[in-house]
């Protein structure tokens, strides 16, 4: 077919004008070989041209704007709300199966509560009021890819039940591709073994410096310590978070790894009796008895004591002595701790019952981006701060035997607010889950027997 340039070529005058004749059939040929019905003018063209010298990113703003876009929209539409009415579908079709399996369970679970798999307790316990610890959260969240897969794999049997002993999620979790630790986590074993602290991450994370006593760290960073610190904290506004800390206390309260006091000026001291400070750095702890004393002159009732988190027991005084706390609050402590393993079960027995241990903790986060900042740069801080940033604060807690009745995680999760208790003392009515409260009722534990 003749295009336009081309027959431009033909029988032009030496004016440079076509003659009538040939500007007609020029027209006529532009007209059937357009595809729209009338070509482009030529104000159309040049703007193409100008369009088309622009960058890519303006052209693409061109075209979303332009006519030919808006029409092809609806075709857009009509596959956004195709593949969305896919992917509701097999929502559904995944909470149906779910749904069909809770019920099942739920049967079992009242027939006899020691029949139930791992994977059964953990799901009848993460629907219930009870908490997941936080080994067990991960372990849950191991057992739902594994059921995803499975009902992937079958897809038209809706009678079967996902029913994997640990031993077969073990197997299947270790051929996943791209996880780092292939182990999921062990939950039937006693807490305070020494060998279950190798069983889970902290002890396998490599990037984990190796903890030591940071108390002559301290000593000589004492003077200094507020100065170098205050930006980092007044840049991540943890203020805020040191005001929740406080606003914790009550009763006889006692304060480890308290440093320099950085939580003095959020205290309330209308709502404790006592407070009792201490740290392993006695550097420290004078800069934090001057703070008090200049802050609150009247309060009577403070004390400073020198002594480790891990002696805590032995510094308490005999069992039958031994003074007791309604509440036990730390700050960035564990990070710096040499054992915090021990220094929290020393915390929890030091409890007056129904007493609450509140942590105000930095570790790893929920970002696996920012966990490879905190895994790279470890050693570095371990220098500079004498604190191991990157442990996983849920896993401490949880090796130390204590539930957790609030958590909060902030700064991408690598700040973790905690309020713990010992798993014998209940829960207190403000810590009971929002339907008991509307409903009055007790929360119901999931137990095997
Ligand atoms: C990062 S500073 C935090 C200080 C303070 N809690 C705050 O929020 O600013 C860590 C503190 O833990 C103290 N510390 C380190 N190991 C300790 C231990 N085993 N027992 C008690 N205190 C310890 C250090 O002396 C230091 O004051």
């Amino acid at each position: 077919m003749l295009t336009a340039r081309g027959i431009g070529l033909i029988g032009r005058s030496s004016s440079g004008r076509l003659p009538l004749a040939s500007r007609v059939l020029v027209f006529q040929t532009l007209r059937y070989s357009s595809k729209t019905p009338f070509p482009l003018s030529s104000k159309e063209i040049e703007e193409q041209r100008r369009i088309e010298k622009l960058p890519k990113w303006q052209q693409w703003g061109h075209y979303f704007k332009s006519e030919k876009f808006k029409k092809s929209m609806t075709v857009y539409y009509v596959a956004g709300f195709g593949a969305m009415c896919i992917a509701f579908y097999y929502y559904m079709r995944d909470r149906y199966y779910e749904d069909k399996q809770i019920s099942h369970v739920r049967k079992k679970y009242q027939a006899d509560p020691k029949s139930l798999s791992e994977y059964e307790y953990l799901m009848l316990k993460s629907i219930g009021s009870d908490k997941l610890r936080p080994k067990e959260e991960k372990k849950y969240r191991i057992y739902q890819m594994m059921r995803k897969e499975f009902r992937r794999k079958h897809i038209m049997d809706k009678d079967i039940m996902f029913e994997p002993s640990p031993e077969e999620l073990d197997e299947w979790y270790s051929k996943q591709p791209r996880i780092s630790i292939k182990k999921a986590p062990v939950l039937d074993e006693p807490i305070d073994e020494k060998s279950s602290a190798n069983k889970f991450t902290n002890a396998e994370n490599p990037h984990i410096v190796p903890a030591e006593d940071t108390t002559d760290f301290y000593e000589a960073k004492a003077q200094a310590y507020d100065d170098e610190i205050k930006w980092e904290e007044r840049g991540m506004f943890l203020g805020k978070r040191r005001r929740w800390l406080m606003k914790q206390l009550k009763g006889d309260v006692l304060e480890v790894a308290c440093g320099t006091g950085r939580n003095i000026p959020y205290l309330y001291t209308d709502r404790i009796s006592s407070i009792t400070f201490i740290d392993s750095a006695r550097n420290m702890v004078e800069i934090a008895r001057k703070k008090f004393k200049e802050a609150y002159p009247n309060f009577k009732k403070a004390a400073f004591a020198v002594g480790k988190a891990e002696d805590l027991v032995k510094l308490a005084g005999d069992d039958s002595k031994a003074i007791k706390y309604d509440t036990i609050v730390e700050a960035f402590g564990l990070c710096a701790h040499e054992d915090p393993v021990k220094a929290l079960k020393n915390m929890a027995s030091l409890l007056k019952p129904g007493g609450r241990i509140v942590l105000l903790e930095h570790g790893r986060s929920t970002w696996q981006f920012v966990n490879n900042h905190l895994d790279f740069r470890s050693e570095k801080r371990m220098k500079t701060w004498a604190c191991r940033w990157n442990l996983e604060i849920g896993e401490l807690v949880d090796e130390a035997g204590l539930d957790i009745t609030y958590e909060k995680r902030v700064h991408l999760g690598s700040t973790w607010m905690l309020i713990c208790k010992r798993p014998e003392d209940p829960i207190n009515s403000d810590e009971k889950p929002f339907i008991n409260k509307l409903m009055g009722t007790e929360p119901q534990s999931i137990s095997r027997g």
